[in-house]
């Protein structure tokens, strides 16, 4: 079993009957997305889900996990997701699957967040992984400039046909290389505050409960 899959199935297991549970997107959050899966047909686990993502929806609904929008339910009781990176501090960047939008949405109107990676994805400081930022289409080679020009090194993310990736929402990625982010908190502002950009890749101070997976096995810690 690889370390994706062995901290999947553990997160799985905090999933409790009648509740809703927002379902993450990437290849970590797949395994944990078949693992509810098998609990619905084999155990009888009564739950509802709230995908992330296309992928995760249609990933969910093979599966026979009843699916609702996060418009549908009043909250979330728990989402479990992957991340690209996690510093010691336990702020995060996701987006490398360029499902941003959705899971940041979910996860805020979440009770709980669980993150599951495998020992990579723990850093000390966050950048290192390029930071994705989710921006409309329209005016982005403006933005493209405004970034070049703050040295936050952009590139727009291509598709495998070289063309601009399109995210759930018809958005555009624009991933900055910045190697090392350290004021996390004033460039999510920054973003924030930045018109055009829909989103960023800036999970601060949203995880509850981390997995890390250990060649030993699990480690799991309640970070809040
Ligand atoms: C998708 C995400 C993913 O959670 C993140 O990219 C981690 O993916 P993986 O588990 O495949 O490494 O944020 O937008």
């Amino acid at each position: 079993m690889n370390l994706k899959e062995m901290v999947g199935i553990e997160a799985a297991s905090y999933v409790k009957d009648g509740m809703v549970v927002g379902l993450g997107t990437g290849s970590t959050a797949y395994y944990m997305i078949e693992e509810l899966g098998r609990r619905v047909k084999e155990e009888g686990l009564s739950i509802t889900g709230v995908p992330t993502s296309w992928a995760s929806k249609k990933q969910a609904e093979g599966l026979g996990i009843p699916i609702r929008t996060i418009d549908e339910v009043d909250a979330v009781d728990l989402t479990i997701d992957g991340a690209d990176e996690i510093s010691q501090d336990y702020h995060g960047i996701k987006g490398g699957g360029a499902a941003l939008l959705f899971e940041k949405i979910v996860a805020s109107n979440s009770k709980k967040v669980l993150w599951i990676v495998d020992e990579s994805k723990m850093v000390e400081t966050l950048g290192a992984f390029p930071l994705p930022v989710e921006v409309i289409p329209y005016g982005s080679q403006q933005l493209l400039r405004l970034f070049e020009k703050k040295n936050y090194h952009p590139k727009l993310r291509l598709n495998e046909e070289g063309e601009p990736l399109k995210t759930d929402c018809s958005n555009y990625i624009i991933d900055l290389h910045l190697e090392t982010i350290t004021a996390p908190t004033e460039l999510a502002q920054e973003l924030d505050a930045t018109v055009g950009v829909v989103e960023h890749g800036l999970f601060l101070d949203m995880v509850h409960t981390i997995i890390v997976g250990l060649p030993e096995g699990p480690s799991t810690k309640h970070v809040r």
